[in-house]
């Protein structure tokens, strides 16, 4: 992101005074989808894409927006009980009513905001937009005193009450706590993590976009959800004696002892969620051994069972999970909530740039437009930038 960009907006749209510049990234996840909500693994990593913003105090009580690359402008009162109806404003709104929950006096501000992480894709453009806009309120009006932990929960609670999709921790927690080079595996019951450094011997991550537009909210996003907790209900239900919080607490013979109690679409997705629980952990002693073979086997595992079982897959996503297998990539899944966007690669060297040709080209003949594909730079979390 380009800072003269974003200040010169600011500078125009605004009293012609500077502020402090914040930037927080997307993410990459390299296995564990659809886990975070249901306390499992994840394996995510911050991107080298996201949000910049600039932000003034005004001394008011009134927060003035403008969104750049949407060219317009929200103002609104820090008390107002609603907050504004457009959309990309709403997270502002929703971060401003989370740090008064805190306990912070947030005032008005005057904010300048752009994103190069592209929207829809996967990439958490909107956790992004959470954790920067933290970052800001923090440093502006909470000395820093606010933990990284409780940002990456109000922005999880925007998700939720201001913008209407029941996300996990996921991207709020990989924009937040996200560090150059290294991946993070998390377990999101306990909420421990772990850095590791990732550098693949000849292998290249890559981000291929389908440019299907994902939409959470008001998506089947929610839906999945739901699923997983009547299955929850069930197993509670059958195993009196045992307390399940979240399908993390439950066995694969205890998923099979309920399958007659749940709808079969529901049973699939416990299933596919079982699955990746493992997944997660087999990736990451894979990883351990530079065995970049299994890694690549339990990606193509995890789309299966996205698309079949969990069905969040669309058809230009399998068609470029088949376009990686027939190219012989290492590893290819879709990446994200599904629905759309994009998917991850692990692509070994030697066949790099055949296969990247060969997806434009035959995905672009078939579907009347070219994916973009981004290589991954694993970079760091939130931060001031001046
Ligand atoms: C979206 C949600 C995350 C997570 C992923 C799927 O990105 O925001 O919390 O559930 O989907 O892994």
């Amino acid at each position: 992101m380009d800072i003269e960009f974003v200040r010169s907006r600011f500078i125009k749209h605004f009293d012609g005074q500077t502020g402090n510049i914040y930037f927080s990234p997307g993410r990459i996840n390299l296995i564990g989808e659809h886990t975070d909500y249901n306390g499992g693994f994840v394996f995510p990593g911050a991107i080298d894409k996201g949000i910049m913003a600039e932000v003034r105090p005004n001394g008011t009580d009134t927060i003035m927006c403008y969104s750049i690359d949407m060219k317009d402008r929200v103002e609104f009162k820090v008390n107002d009980p609603d907050g504004p109806r457009t959309t990309w404003a709403r997270f502002i709104y929703g971060m401003v009513q989370e740090f008064k929950q805190l306990g912070v006096q947030v005032g008005g501000f005057n904010i300048a905001f752009a994103g190069d992480v592209p929207l829809g894709a996967g990439m958490s453009s909107s956790a992004a937009m959470e954790s920067c806009f933290g970052c800001a309120l923090n440093d502006l009006f909470a000395n820093n005193e606010i933990s990284k932990w409780d940002i990456v929960l109000a922005g999880q609670a925007t998700e939720h009450k201001y913008i209407g999709v029941n996300c996990g921790i996921m991207d709020q927690f990989a924009s937040v706590f996200g560090q150059e080079g290294k991946l993070m595996r998390l377990d999101c019951r306990s909420r421990e993590f772990e850095y590791f450094p990732f550098e693949p011997k000849d292998h290249t991550l890559v981000l291929i976009n389908s440019k299907v537009k994902h939409e959470l909210v008001g998506s089947p996003y929610n839906d999945r959800r739901r699923s997983c907790e009547n299955v929850v209900s069930a197993l509670a239900e059958h195993f009196p004696g045992k307390h399940f919080e979240t399908l993390r607490d439950a066995e694969p013979d205890e998923l099979l002892a309920v399958e007659n109690e749940v709808s079969t679409e529901d049973y699939r997705r416990a299933h596919f969620v079982l699955g990746e629980k493992e997944r997660v952990l087999a990736v990451c002693d894979a990883l351990n051994h530079g065995d970049y073979e299994t890694v690549g086997r339990m990606m193509y595992e995890t789309h299966e069972g996205l698309s079949k079982e969990y069905e969040v897959s669309c058809e230009e996503l399998d068609y470029l999970n088949q376009l990686a297998r027939e190219a012989g990539v290492t590893g290819s899944r879709i990446m994200g909530g599904g629905f759309g966007g994009c998917t991850i690669n692990l692509v070994s060297n030697d066949v790099y740039d055949d296969f990247i040709s060969t997806a434009i080209a035959k995905f672009k003949s078939r579907y009347g437009h070219a994916p973009e594909v981004y290589p991954v730079v694993i970079s760091a979390g939130s931060h001031k930038v001046c």
